[in-house]
């Protein structure tokens, strides 16, 4: 075998919950208007987790990746689930996604790294492909913020959704599609968006001469917008930029623009700042806000659904987030949906809506959903 090995990109796939929730059903909850959200943040609608989980929406996205793929689930020898927001803090979600899917030969294990996730997840698996160490691997985004969001709080509780999505990474002695990946983290603003609960600092459960009450209140998405607004618009270029260096591919040569899905102020400003035209930056999140590691292969997946994407495509993927963290990878597309080529159906996109007097309705009721700390949607 000649290293390093090639990794090539063979599928990609979504898990959504079927809920929606529109802006006018937050103009219900908070003092808030479709106006301002759509022109602050480019965000209509986001999916919102009922029933679902964590585990069952990456489960949902890695059967869709895989039946794109052409890949059965005992030929994956690597699952690398990038998430947050795990149904627990142990077993993780990869080894879940991995008994569902009859992976039984492989290796599995969940990365914490925010918004930025499935970059490192990326990084991580061609890391364990191009070593000769693993040959298929399977990589998903999940997260449900809305158990950690305070829906009274206008700041945080309109920019996020729920969801999961996946890619599918086979090792190949001729060819290679992940053709750079650059990674980073700067701790000192560590502070700037957090989930303080259910961390060992923010426990559910210890005595009081331990933990004060005050520590284990704080239980919901803590975010100051405006300085992660500025180091995203300036993180987003450098690590564009110093991907396409790293894998010597000049602007013109890239194709598609799929940053993660924070804001579409700080997408359009950063495709400005790299001086790429606006018609090659890939976006939902009008229908689907901003869902952390699951954004960056949500976005993709919409865009091949739309065709919008149309191979062979050099596209530059970009995520930054908590942590902070900030990562891009430019990769070549070049796979086919083989569910087509036998003429089956591929996953769909199914519009359910949700109202906001059902959402009200909910907050009357205990969750049904296990743990203390997983809830559904609620004022408190
Ligand atoms: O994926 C993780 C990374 N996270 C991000 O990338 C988020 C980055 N930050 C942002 O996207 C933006 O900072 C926000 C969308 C969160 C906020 O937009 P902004 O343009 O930075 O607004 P702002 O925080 O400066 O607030 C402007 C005004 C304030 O009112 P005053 O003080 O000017 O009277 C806010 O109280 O807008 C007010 N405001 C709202 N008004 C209506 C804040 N949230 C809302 C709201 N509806 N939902």
């Amino acid at each position: 075998m000649k290293f390093p090995v090639g990794t090539k990109l063979l599928g990609v796939g979504a898990g959504l919950p079927s809920a929606v929730i529109t802006n006018a059903d937050l103009e219900k909850l908070v003092a808030t208007t479709d106006e301002w959200i759509a022109s602050r943040t480019g965000i209509r609608e986001r999916r919102i987790a009922n029933d679902e989980t964590a585990t069952g929406l990456a489960i949902e996205a890695a059967v869709d990746a895989l039946g794109f793929a052409g890949i059965e689930g005992k030929e994956i020898d690597l699952i690398i689930v990038a998430t947050s927001t795990p149904d627990y803090l142990y077993p993780s979600t990869a080894c879940m996604v991995q008994a569902a899917i009859g992976a039984n030969n492989a290796a599995a294990f969940d990365l914490e790294a925010a918004c930025t996730g499935i970059i490192y997840a990326l990084s991580v698996a061609q890391q364990f492909i191009s070593t000769g160490t693993y040959k298929t691997a399977l990589i998903i985004g999940v997260d449900l913020h809305s158990r950690f969001l305070n829906w009274e709080d206008r700041n945080t509780c309109i920019l996020f959704g729920d969801g999961a999505g996946a890619f599918v990474l086979q090792a190949s002695e001729t060819e290679n599609d992940v053709l750079s990946t650059y990674l980073r983290a700067d701790g000192t603003g560590a502070q700037l968006l957090k989930i303080p609960n259910p961390g060992t600092n923010y426990p559910h459960a210890a005595p009081e001469a331990i933990v004060s009450e005050e520590k284990m209140v704080q239980k919901f998405v803590e975010m100051n917008g405006r300085p992660v607004y500025e180091f995203a618009v300036k993180a987003v270029p450098e690590a564009v930029n110093t991907a396409m260096e790293k894998a010597g591919i000049k602007l013109e040569e890239i194709d598609y623009f799929v940053p993660h899905q924070a804001n579409i102020r700080i997408m359009l400003s950063a495709a400005e700042r790299l001086g790429i035209s606006k018609d090659k930056v890939v976006s939902n999140i009008d229908k689907v806000g901003n869902t952390s590691a699951a954004s960056i292969p949500l976005a993709f997946w919409q865009a091949i659904q739309n065709k919008q994407i149309k191979i062979p495509a050099v596209c530059a993927l970009v995520g930054f987030g908590a942590g902070l963290t900030w990562g891009a990878a430019i990769i070549r597309w070049m796979a086919k949906d083989k569910r087509l080529e036998g003429g089956e159906q591929v996953h769909e996109l199914h519009d359910h809506h949700f109202k906001a007097h059902h959402l009200e309705k909910e907050t009357q009721h205990e969750p049904k959903h296990e743990g203390s700390h997983a809830h559904r949607p609620h004022n408190k």
